[in-house]
């Protein structure tokens, strides 16, 4: 979300006349966009800050801003510790940044700011689609700093995704912090309202457009509606960012998830039913104050049962303001966290290699998407990374066959390049 926040703020730019500079020193405005959802996040914006500060010390007239979430509604404490940053702008609140390079004053951002859409610098772009969220899970600081739930407009979605294909993208990731929220508020009733699922089949219209992810999927709202329209929906993939959290309930329920394991249990079934090569990671925190021995133990259970292709890591990090920072105590020492931690991602690491060895040999339909050190890049329909040594043409989607396989990633070569070297 935020790197789909920094591009449409450089679009903005962008048309205003501004150009992106290669280093600090050539620049008019430095803008720091930051996260908050962990401690090891803000610690990086503060020691961009501090480079910032250097630099603005040698040219008292570089403008700095801060955006993003490490703005909360109060700014008092940030601006004491960083006198030096001319304004404050919360997430895609664009207003304040505009104001200060003195842009257009009838275009100041406005909510979603639909008249700025990013510049796709490559075949794949992010598109906002529901902001906010209303779930206060105990531990997380997102509800706190981005708001309540907010769709776009379909048809508005629609000619973003629309603009993008026309300047180069061939597959658009919609996002949500719980991105099958979405559609739910845009009219009275949530029955008559569409659903991600309808988003997808509008989407699919536009021929220009190849391929179609999601990201962040909540168990509670991926009904079967929406199930269907992915598995149903050639364009869209088969690839699925499903948080679990904890494999344990009595952790579950004290983060205030929403759900129980059954029921994440049931979804990863349908999923499984309705589209059996659905790649399917998930996120999970250690450490949650109060996690004992035997919680851990059921996280790890969860992960050798489901099997998920990647599991991303956090150990838990005490937000200021949110639920769990009120009413809990961060009592699991950071070597605990950390030997949690290690664990988690020795086993998911060893999953992770087994799941990828089974596609040895296969052949997989991959979009490329760029190329790093003569190395071209590109991603299965299950979202898996594949590098390719031989040259390929970006954007394009290319059959290849799978040659080795590791933990995180897969290598291959082209069928066409492999047919050429057989004849
Ligand atoms: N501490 C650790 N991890 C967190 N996450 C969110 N808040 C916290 C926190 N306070 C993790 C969750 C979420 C991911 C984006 O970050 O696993 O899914
Ligand atoms: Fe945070 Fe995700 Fe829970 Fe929302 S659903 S509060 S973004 S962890």
């Amino acid at each position: 979300m935020n790197i789909a926040d920094s591009e449409k703020l450089a679009a903005g730019f962008t048309r205003l006349g501004l150009n992106e500079t290669k280093t600090m020193d050539d620049a008019t405005i430095v803008v720091i966009n930051t996260c908050s959802i962990r401690q090891h996040a803000e610690d990086r914006a503060y020691s961009q800050l501090g480079r910032v500060r250097l630099q603005k010390e040698k040219r008292p007239d570089l403008k700095v801003a801060v955006m993003g979430c490490m703005v909360g509604p109060k700014t008092g404490d940030l601006k004491r510790r960083f006198p030096f940053v001319d304004t404050f702008a919360r997430p895609q609140d664009f207003e304040p940044i505009i104001e200060l390079i003195e842009g257009d004053e009838n275009d100041l951002g406005g909510e979603f700011w639909p008249t700025t859409w990013s510049i796709p610098n490559g075949p794949t772009a992010y598109v906002p689609v529901v902001h906010g969220c209303d779930k206060f899970c105990t531990y997380c600081i997102v509800p706190y700093r981005r708001g309540r739930e907010r769709s776009r407009p379909v048809n508005e979605i629609v000619r973003e995704v629309n603009w993008l294909t026309n300047n180069g993208a061939r597959e658009v990731t919609l996002l949500g912090q719980t991105v099958e929220a979405f559609g739910r508020d845009l009219n009275d009733s949530s029955e008559d309202s569409p659903d991600l699922g309808d988003l997808m089949r509008e989407l699919s219209d536009l021929p220009e457009l190849k391929r179609i992810r999601f990201l962040t999927s909540y168990p509670k709202h991926m009904t079967e509606r929406i199930l269907k329209a992915v598995a149903d929906l050639p364009k869209v993939m088969e690839c699925f960012s499903l948080p679990i959290q904890s494999g344990s309930d009595r952790i579950l329920s004290e983060m205030r998830r929403g759900y129980e394991l059954k029921e994440f249990r049931e979804k990863i079934n349908l999923v499984r039913s309705l589209m059996p090569d659905a790649g399917i990671s998930t996120d999970i925190i250690v450490g949650y104050p109060g996690e004992t021995e035997k919680d851990f133990q059921d996280s790890l259970d969860v992960l050798g049962e489901f099997r998920f292709d990647k599991v991303h890591i956090a150990a838990y990090s005490e937000r200021p303001g949110t639920i769990a920072a009120r009413t809990t105590t961060d009592d699991i020492t950071a070597e605990e966290k950390s030997e949690r931690l290690q664990r988690v991602e020795a086993l998911s690491e060893q999953i992770g290699r087994e799941k990828n060895e089974a596609l040895l040999g296969s052949t997989q339909p991959v979009l490329i998407e760029g190329s790093r050190d003569d190395q071209f890049y590109g991603r299965t329909c299950s979202g898996k990374l594949v590098h390719i040594d031989v040259p390929v043409r970006i954007g394009e989607i290319v059959d290849v066959v799978i040659e080795h396989t590791g933990s995180y990633s897969l290598r291959g070569q082209p069928v066409d390049t492999l047919e050429a070297l057989t004849i």
